[in-house]
């Protein structure tokens, strides 16, 4: 039972006093007490009727807020920007501004499902290559993509940073333009238009329709929600399912179009 009590530290850090690092550091120099008690032990256990205190002031445990929001283009995904242009916060009401971090990026051209939270565990453990959070994205391409390049695609391409291979890619009806599918794991910079690039092709349009099981069903392009408790549990638990429960939903609502793409699986 004792167990599944977090230690000084994480209670620290999920509060929002420090991140665990600098927590654990300020609990061995003797700034944090519990019940009175000067405490220097970071891994002391703190059950749910302790006081803790840090400069005199009683620490209480932080709420946790998960936001899903489906950015439009010409926002960046960072907290602040002093060139100020428009951050994906300005789409936040005022209360969900400060305190709250994306968990990733996405290129600012780039629309579509964005986490936004306050808890530092899940972000870090999301945005860990080691979880590898299933995305889907939808790519408009200016040219069609020939069926060699799709080959090359499937089998992978090797990038300056590593070699990429998505997990499955599909071609959208050609009436909605030269739209691609492209489901994978990785987090790495650019990677979608890159992978386009390599193969000389220019991304027009990118847009995330899937993110780690969550979907855009029913969120217009520029609104937002919060993460339903069921949600918040899958991702939590995240790390527990296969590979097959990762997909996103079959269908989904293109940002440009508003209307229903197949997601080709
Ligand atoms: N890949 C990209 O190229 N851009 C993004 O924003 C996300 C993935």
């Amino acid at each position: 039972m004792n167990n599944l009590l977090p230690n000084l530290t994480k209670f620290l850090a999920s509060s929002g006093v420090a991140s665990r690092r600098k927590a654990a550091e300020l609990i061995k120099e003797g700034a944090v007490t519990v019940n009175g008690t000067m405490i220097t032990d970071p891994s002391h256990k703190i059950g749910p009727d302790d006081v803790v205190r840090y400069q005199d002031r009683i620490v209480k445990k932080l709420e946790h807020t998960y936001v899903l929001l489906n950015k439009p283009t010409g926002y960046i995904t960072s907290k602040g920007d002093e060139h100020a242009r428009h951050i994906v916060f300005d789409l936040l009401p005022k209360n969900l501004q400060t305190g709250l971090f994306p968990v990733g990026r996405l290129d600012r051209d780039t629309t579509g499902l964005l986490l936004i939270t306050n808890d530092g565990d899940l972000a870090l453990r999301l945005s860990h290559p080691r979880y590898s959070v299933a995305k889907v994205y939808c790519a408009t391409l200016r040219e069609a993509l020939t069926p060699l390049d799709m080959e090359k695609l499937r089998k992978g391409v090797r990038l300056r940073d590593g070699f990429i291979k998505p997990d499955r890619i599909a071609i959208v009806a050609r009436s909605r333009g030269y739209q691609v599918i492209v489901h994978l794991h990785s987090g790495k910079k650019h990677v979608v238009r890159r992978i386009f690039a390599h193969l000389e092709y220019h991304v027009t349009e990118l847009d995330r329709v899937g993110y780690a099981g969550l979907s855009k069903r029913g969120l217009p392009c520029g609104q937002w929600r919060f993460l339903s408790s069921a949600e918040i549990d899958m991702l939590k638990n995240y790390h527990l399912r296969k590979p097959a429960q990762t997909a996103a939903p079959h269908r989904i609502k293109s940002n440009k179009t508003n209307k229903n793409i197949n997601l080709g699986f």
